[in-house]
């Protein structure tokens, strides 16, 4: 891919819409290194999302997630990082995002959100008796936030992986 990088490419993007397995084959591909947030927190803390969010709550996940952008940031290297779908929320998070890099938004209909993770116990905030109507809302209320902290938008519904991949290794060729 040619993208006129200074640093990093950044996927953002609801729970489900790809931004993992996209960001991996990306990293393949262009031989940088692969970064996640939510992996990227797990390993310091030794434990996982799920825990996290039962012992210290969701306020204390989402400082973990600030900082961890910024020691991404001080590392000042070039990598492809993928993270979590709530952390575009905070307007601090969102400025860290493009001093990190090119934030590229996968967007997606609830309906394919929820065909994706149904059934998926690992996402603390969808433990819900109605995972598809509280995909809906979460998505609504969220979805000028990822609008502000993206420079691209790429629509994911009823695509690969690696449609996807291609999609916006195209564009980087451009
Ligand atoms: C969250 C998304 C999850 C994870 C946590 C909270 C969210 O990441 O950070 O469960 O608020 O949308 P993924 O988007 O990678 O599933």
């Amino acid at each position: 891919m040619k993208w006129e990088l200074k640093n990093s490419l950044i996927l953002i993007g609801y729970m489900g819409s790809g931004k993992t397995s996209v960001g991996q084959r990306l990293a393949e591909k262009d031989k940088l290194p692969f970064v996640d947030t939510d992996h990227y927190i797990e390993e310091q803390q030794s434990c996982s999302i799920k825990t996290i969010f039962e012992q210290q709550g969701e306020e204390a996940f989402r400082a973990m997630e600030t900082d961890c952008l910024h020691k991404l940031l001080k590392e000042e290297r070039q990598r492809v990082i993928s993270v979590g779908g709530g952390l575009p929320l905070r307007e601090e998070n969102r400025s860290l995002l493009k001093q990190l890099g090119l934030v590229i938004y996968l967007k997606a209909e609830p309906d394919t959100i929820f065909e994706r993770i149904r059934g998926d116990v690992t996402r603390p905030l969808l433990q819900t008796d109605n995972p598809r109507k509280k995909i809906e809302e979460m998505m609504a209320c969220r979805e000028s936030a990822y609008l502000k902290a993206a420079e691209l938008v790429i629509r994911v519904d009823g695509k690969t992986i690696n449609e996807v991949t291609e999609e916006i290794e195209e564009l980087g060729r451009k």
